[in-house]
């Protein structure tokens, strides 16, 4: 155990063996920010001022040659060795409301929802406290470092944790999940994380787009945002998209919700070149361009909140700055 002590305060915590000194901060109820949890987004530099540490990752996208040359390390990356002093800007709006925390899960069920997407279901002895939209860390035996995948169920009191996960050819983590964990086996499960869930206090309606694996946290949000008193009357618009049209999915998650057809609308989308005889007869082209041409006019009236491959969220994220939509309504976490 090492205490890491914020500099020019009194501040201090503890950082357990084989933990980072960023996630060890969330779980010590502090604000530091943070996104991906993986290395990629950089979102949790701090200056390492004093100690030793471990890097989990040999060369994380999220940190620079300048960076490191001046002194800067990844949080979610940076396992002590040492006690260290860090130098960073605490935030509040990074403050957990439900802290991380590992514990053990039990893989006790799996279904398959399309040729490449499988729902994995967790049971912890613990309760399962999340908001919508939020991720935990799988620790898979034989595998380095943990992968975030988003939770596609809602926060529950039996500690069920259920993510629905694309299988990735030649990933190594999805290959073992797929191919060699079995039902009745138990794995380290980290969480939760995550800034990209359901704001139940917005008066807006909302639009959820999602490809691929971004499946996941979006029907947790829509779930979610179904049942809320808050947002009761609510409209969700909910865009899929898939390459063709056997990628195509959610909508029998989602006509299970109340309000769905009056409420809550499904448009699924395939971006592919039409095949023969792919029986396809909705939306064509891009999540994005498909968004754009049934909602432009209300998107800068809405909460908007997407997942899914990189390409998908950066052009969605263009589409939204060129439609002037304010940034504190749109909501993503990074993973690439
Ligand atoms: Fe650490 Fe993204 S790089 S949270």
């Amino acid at each position: 155990m090492a205490v890491i002590t914020l500099n020019g305060s009194d501040l201090r915590w503890e950082c357990d063996e084989g933990d980072t000194i960023m996630r060890s901060a969330l779980r010590a109820g502090l604000g530091f920010p943070y996104e991906c949890n993986v290395g990629s987004c950089g979102n949790c530099r701090f200056d390492l001022l004093e100690g030793e540490i471990e890097e989990l990752r040999a060369d994380p996208p999220g940190l620079s040659e300048r960076d490191r040359a001046r002194g800067r390390r990844l949080g979610c990356q940076a396992s002590p060795l040492s006690d260290c002093a860090v130098k960073l800007r605490l935030m509040p709006q990074y403050e957990s409301l439900f802290r991380p925390q590992r514990q053990a899960a039990t893989l006790v069920a799996t279904s398959d929802i399309t040729h490449d997407i499988r729902e994995f279901r967790f049971r912890s002895e613990a309760t399962s406290r999340f908001l919508s939209g939020q991720y935990a860390l799988l620790h898979l035996p034989g595998i380095p470092g943990g992968r975030a995948y988003s939770m596609a169920n809602t926060s529950n009191d039996d500690g069920e944790w259920h993510f629905q996960i694309r299988r990735v050819p030649g990933g190594e983590a999805t290959g073992y999940l797929f191919s060699q964990l079995r039902v009745g086996d138990r794995i380290e499960l980290d969480g939760p994380y995550g800034m990209a869930y359901l704001r139940e206090n917005s008066p807006r309606d909302i639009v959820c787009i999602a490809g691929g694996s971004g499946l996941s946290p979006m029907v947790s949000i829509t779930r979610a945002a179904a049942v809320a008193p808050s947002l009761a009357g609510r409209r969700i618009d909910f865009v899929f998209g898939g390459r063709t049209a056997q990628d195509i999915c959610g909508k029998e998650m989602l006509q299970m919700l109340p309000g769905f057809g009056t409420n809550i609308h499904y448009h699924p989308v395939v971006s592919g070149m039409p095949e023969a005889d792919d029986g396809w007869d909705g939306y064509r082209g891009y999540v994005h361009e498909v968004a754009h041409s049934l909602f432009a006019a209300r998107l800068p009236s809405c909460e908007i909140y997407f997942a899914g491959p990189p390409a998908m969220g950066q052009a969605i994220q263009k589409m939204l700055v060129d439609l002037g939509v304010d940034s504190t309504q749109v909501h993503f976490d990074q993973f690439y």
